[in-house]
């Protein structure tokens, strides 16, 4: 096992260690994360290993898919245990921009994705969040030229919208989802659920609960709509502000009204206190 790590911090840097990555025949996996790195991030990079000879990370905290009014300001930094955290796995790389770097004095490009990034869940509740991630996501891809790129089905709109804009701007990458990674009561791992307190700790599992008993009342064949009108009830009398509980297509992500329409994929996001999660699960 590694115990140091090499950490790259400007292009030049992070070009020069990719060609030495290439120029010994290697392919190369990249998985992007925003740092604060938890055991759902870890089981990516395990799955990047797998994929190819080299694993990169990028840990980059991405102002652009932020909203004014959101947690840029708070959301958890933690750089050097991030690194040591990574050294245990075989990773080969950590890319490390600043935001200098990722974003020039004069910077004015944006990506506007469609499709999968309009839909009515994520989108509607932040607004610019799909640009940003897209946008992002594209300088990753093209500043670490990876094989393949790994992101967490933890957020499966956004897996959708990034596996649409490899496909849409001809970028030579396969990108691969990896599971949701949980804790023992169900409650998704998340950067952000530090920010819960012991008692919205306790509720947070019925996220989960509430989809998997939705998905296992559709899989019997009971009407959709129905399923979830109970879902959302459950919900809010757990304490729960909810933004969406929806049935959509696994792929396009548009409502599907009738199972036989599927494959159906049940997404939930909502607020406990001020901490926003997201879940989902498939049907
Ligand atoms: P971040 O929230 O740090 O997540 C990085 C990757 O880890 C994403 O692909 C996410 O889906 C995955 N992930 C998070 N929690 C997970 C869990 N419990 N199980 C499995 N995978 C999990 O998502 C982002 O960063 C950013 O939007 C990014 C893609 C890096 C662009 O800035």
């Amino acid at each position: 096992m590694p115990s140091t790590i090499s950490v790259a911090r400007s292009i030049p840097a992070l070009r020069r260690v990719i060609a030495g990555f290439r120029s010994a025949g290697g392919t190369v996996a990249l998985v992007p994360t925003m740092g604060a790195l938890h055991a759902g991030h870890l089981a990516l990079v395990r799955r990047a290993g797998r994929q190819a000879d080299r694993v990169v990370v990028s840990i980059f905290v991405n102002p652009a898919q932020f909203a004014p009014h959101e947690d840029l300001a708070s959301y958890p930094r933690r750089i050097r245990q991030d690194i040591a955290a990574l050294a245990q796995d075989r990773v080969d790389l950590v890319w490390a921009p600043s935001v200098n770097i990722m974003y020039p004095e004069g910077f004015a490009t944006r990506i506007a994705p469609q499709g999968a990034a309009s839909v009515g869940l994520e989108d509607a509740f932040r607004p610019h969040f799909f640009s940003g991630v897209a946008t992002v996501v594209t300088k990753l891809l093209t500043q670490c030229t990876p094989d393949v790129a790994v992101f967490g089905e933890k957020d499966y709109q956004q897996l959708r919208v990034v596996t649409q804009l490899a496909r849409d701007l001809n970028i030579p990458v396969k990108i691969i989802g990896a599971p949701i990674v949980r804790e023992k009561d169900g409650l998704a791992l998340s950067s952000r659920n530090v920010f819960l307190s012991p008692k919205e700790r306790s509720i947070a599992p019925m996220l989960h609960r509430v989809l998997k008993d939705c998905a296992g009342k559709i899989r019997k064949g009971r009407p959709i709509q129905g399923i979830l009108a109970e879902g959302r009830d459950a919900l809010k009398r757990a304490g729960f502000a909810l933004d969406y509980l929806e049935a959509r297509h696994a792929e396009t992500l548009q409502p599907v009204a009738l199972r036989r329409k599927g494959p159906i994929r049940l997404l939930v996001a909502a607020k406990i206190g001020k901490t926003r999660l997201i879940d989902n699960v498939a049907v």
